[in-house]
């Protein structure tokens, strides 16, 4: 598929079909995650795998209430794979402290930008763009509360140092399933809103 087909392509999907998603596919997909930016390749991404049903189900059943009161179907555990991605803050501190380099006159460097979850953004992406190489389709489910978030990330029992940030759902596509407009819903803002030049 042509990159500019990929990006075009590039949204959110909330309907799957119960069409496989082989591990051999994900396996590429995955890796997105060894070619993945880190700051000061600290490398602290984490990600888990689910194909397990029940775990799939466990993490619909924490995140999907507020979808339902929104009229949409149920949609998280028909996605066959959900991969949590995840950060480990402490390979951040770790290999700053390591760097002399990086750090004069500090213990510890301030973090104007918490560059953990700066870089699981960055392979939210690769991973959502290389899901879509498979001719697959993506979703997100994060939460906005803390203790949901907590709850999601227990579901598959994350080590104390690790934290997710979201989970990307992915699988084929259900185009019959007609996804509702909640009232208010925002439009694509264009470029020109967005973008700011400063030329010569
Ligand atoms: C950090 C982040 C968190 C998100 N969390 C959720 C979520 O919990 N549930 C969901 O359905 N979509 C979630 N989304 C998807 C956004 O709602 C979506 O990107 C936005 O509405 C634009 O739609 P599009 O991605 O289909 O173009 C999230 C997206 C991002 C980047």
């Amino acid at each position: 598929m042509e990159f500019s087909d990929i990006l075009r392509r590039r949204q959110m999907v909330r309907s799957y079909t119960d069409e496989p998603v082989s591990d051999e596919a994900v396996e590429r997909v995955l890796e997105g995650l060894r070619r993945a930016p880190s700051a000061g390749f600290s490398q602290g991404h984490r990600v888990v795998v689910v194909t397990d049903p029940k775990l799939r189900q466990a993490a619909a059943d924490i995140a999907e209430a507020r979808y339902v009161e929104l009229g949409f179907p149920r949609w998280i555990a028909s996605a066959p794979v959900h991969l949590y991605v995840c950060t480990r803050e402490a390979s951040y501190h770790e290999r700053y402290n390591a760097a002399e380099a990086v750090r004069p006159g500090y213990d510890e460097i301030p973090w104007p930008v918490p560059f953990w979850w700066f870089d699981c953004g960055a392979l939210f992406m690769m991973l959502t763009l290389a899901s879509l190489n498979e001719g697959l389709a993506t979703g997100m489910v994060s939460s906005v509360y803390t203790d949901e978030l907590q709850a999601l990330g227990d579901v598959v029992d994350l080590p104390d140092d690790v934290a997710l940030a979201g989970i990307i759902t992915v699988g084929h596509e259900d185009t019959s399933v007609r996804m509702p407009i909640p009232p208010g819903a925002a439009t694509r803002k264009p470029n020109s809103e967005l973008v700011e030049w400063r030329r010569a």
